[in-house]
């Protein structure tokens, strides 16, 4: 029998990077702008191929995508590449698939590059205790109003102790997660992240408190603070 017999329940990635990044307002989708030597989704599957349970990884591209094929990462043999769809869920939909039989799946967006591997360490202990899953959410920093609809004045506060930011990775049971986002899908519900399936189908994932520094590069004035904690992310590198 070999030291492994206790192996951990295997994992694959989805990585949804079908989008086109119109509030980036950049010349190319925002998953090929460089931050610290390297393209945004190059950080993005580093940071999640770096670890020993995650043996692939599905990369989702735009069926026009022509950048990513040209990327040294391109070559490696555990990324798999699908074509996405016009919706987030779409594309995160297409992944799975093609996700074989792995019992776990972990989705990450292709645009969030600052992950750490304790966030990612933390996320995956709750295989050993879930069977619902979870996903990385950072908890709410500033005071929190509520609007009435349409009006721009404050109704009330809103508790913040109660809300969070829901970030990626998510981390859901294969099967469950695709029985919920199918279901979502059909229903109409909006499903923004992954977790919003599983609410759709009535279940509770975990809040896993991580990082408020993984930040999705969405608008221009966040690519300099990828930058700056790309820097302190890998300090050994050259930037
Ligand atoms: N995404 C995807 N398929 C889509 C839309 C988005 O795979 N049809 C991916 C993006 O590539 C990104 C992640 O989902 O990695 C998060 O989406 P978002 O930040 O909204 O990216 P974009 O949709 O590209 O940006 P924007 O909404 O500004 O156009
Ligand atoms: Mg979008």
């Amino acid at each position: 029998m070999s030291h492994f017999a206790v192996s951990l329940p295997e994992v694959i990635a989805v990585l949804p990077a079908a989008g086109i990044g119109s509030r980036m307002q950049a010349d190319c989708p925002k998953q090929y702008l460089m931050a610290g030597g390297k393209t945004i989704i190059e950080h993005a599957i580093l940071s999640l191929l770096g670890h020993p349970q995650i043996q692939q990884i599905i990369v989702v591209l735009h069926p026009q995508d022509t950048q990513f094929s040209t990327l040294p990462i391109a070559q490696d043999r555990r990324i798999r590449i699908v074509h996405g769809g016009e919706q987030r869920a779409d594309s995160v939909m297409a992944g799975l698939q093609c996700a074989g039989q792995a019992e776990w799946v972990l989705v990450h967006d292709a645009a969030r590059p600052c992950l750490h591997r304790d966030d990612l360490d933390q996320l995956l202990s709750i295989i050993g205790h879930s069977k619902v899953g979870g996903i990385l959410a950072a908890p709410v920093r500033d005071t929190m109003k509520r609007s009435e609809a349409g009006v721009q004045a404050i109704a009330h506060t809103v508790d913040r102790q109660a809300l969070w930011h829901a970030l990626t990775p998510q981390l859901f049971p294969l099967e469950l997660l695709k029985l919920c986002l199918s279901r979502a899908l059909r229903e109409g519900a909006v499903v923004t992240d992954e977790a919003s399936a599983l609410e759709h189908c009535g279940y509770h994932p975990i809040l896993v408190s991580g990082r408020s520094d993984n930040i999705k590069v969405t608008r221009p004035e966040d690519l300099a603070l990828a930058e700056f904690y790309l820097t302190r992310l890998h300090p050994m590198e050259k930037h």
